[in-house]
């Protein structure tokens, strides 16, 4: 395998830099692995290795080559972190490319953009991982050429990912944007996936943000079970398709929107647990 390296200059400011080792061309392949510099915390499961697959995805531990999106939650048997999850193919025009830092002004771009966007955290980046697909076509359709970016950026125990998306070509396929969990334990879908404003001249992908930079996407991505959750024990309901627990009574009232319960109801279906307060009840 013959690998090459690249390095382009883009005019979209919030992309970090294009650059590095690209992926061979391949139909639904995907990189070797690539060995870290720096360990990545990925929701309490730290990784030491990443695929960058060509069909707009990331995995830890092994590659997958899936072209046809999935809605999240998947509660699949993998961590995916997905900025643009469609049938691309790199033998057709553009480059799957991958880059990583540790020290530089890459990393200093990061540590500011995650203290902007995640304020209060005194972040430190030491690690940036870049994935490029620059003109990447679709499958099928020579000559489209899309291009987006997922930026993994770790520092201590703490991590982040951003996607950048640039220019995205017109398609009827779908695309799922986020991310998801072994178990889909956290997961997240960015609005938009899997309808037509997904792709074209006007993707919502490119027009949007959830830190205020247009085409920008940012995730704060280490939180797993053992720091956000509060303990899981207690009793466990009976197993039944769409049952609750028993009403089970609370040691103190608990004041909701100007009504006062003593007691509630646990529901389940599927994976979901909601709450559940029958009207009227005091
Ligand atoms: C990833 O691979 C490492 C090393 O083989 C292993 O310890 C770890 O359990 C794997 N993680 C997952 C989620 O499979
Ligand atoms: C930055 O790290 C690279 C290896 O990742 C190394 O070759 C280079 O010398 C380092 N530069 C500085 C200024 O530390
Ligand atoms: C960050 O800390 C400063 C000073 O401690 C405080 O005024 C500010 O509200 C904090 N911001 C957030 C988003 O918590
Ligand atoms: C999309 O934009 C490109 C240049 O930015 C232009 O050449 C193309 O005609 C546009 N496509 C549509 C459908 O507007
Ligand atoms: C994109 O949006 C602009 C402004 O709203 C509109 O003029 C243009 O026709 C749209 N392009 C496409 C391809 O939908
Ligand atoms: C969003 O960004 C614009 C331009 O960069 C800035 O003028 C505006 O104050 C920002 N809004 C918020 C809520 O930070």
């Amino acid at each position: 395998r013959k690998l090459l390296n690249f390095s382009y200059s883009f005019s979209s400011d919030s992309f970090y830099p294009i650059s590095g080792t690209a992926s061979p061309p391949s139909d639904d392949g995907s990189s070797p692995k690539i060995l870290l510099e720096r360990p990545f915390v990925y929701f309490g499961k730290t990784y030491d290795n990443i695929y960058v697959n060509n069909n707009g995805h990331l995995t830890f531990n092994a590659s997958y080559d899936s072209y046809s999106p999935q809605r999240f939650p998947l509660y699949g048997s993998r961590d995916l972190i997905a900025p643009f999850w469609t049938d691309l193919d790199n033998r057709r025009s553009g480059s799957v490319l991958y880059n990583q830092y540790t020290n530089g002004s890459v990393l200093q771009q990061a540590t500011r953009d995650i203290n902007s966007y995640f304020p209060n955290l005194s972040f430190s980046a030491d690690l940036v991982f870049v994935a490029t697909w620059y003109e990447v076509a679709y499958l099928s359709m020579t000559g489209t050429k899309t291009t987006f970016q997922a930026v993994l950026i770790s520092g201590g125990q703490k991590s982040f990912v951003l996607f950048n998306y640039g220019s995205i070509a017109s398609a009827t396929q779908s695309v799922q944007a986020g991310y998801d969990t072994i178990n889909s334990i956290h997961h997240f879908t960015i609005p938009g996936s899997f309808s037509s404003s997904a792709t074209g001249n006007n993707s919502t992908f490119s027009l949007s943000s959830n830190v205020n930079v247009t085409g920008r996407w940012a995730f704060q991505v280490d939180s797993g079970p053992e720091g956000s959750l509060y303990p899981m024990d207690g009793t466990a309901s009976s197993r039944s398709d769409d049952g609750s627990s028993p009403q089970i009574h609370l040691q103190r009232p608990f004041a909701y929107f100007g009504k006062t319960y003593n007691s509630i109801y646990v529901l389940s279906t599927h994976l979901l647990m909601c709450i559940y307060e029958p009207a009227g009840w005091i």
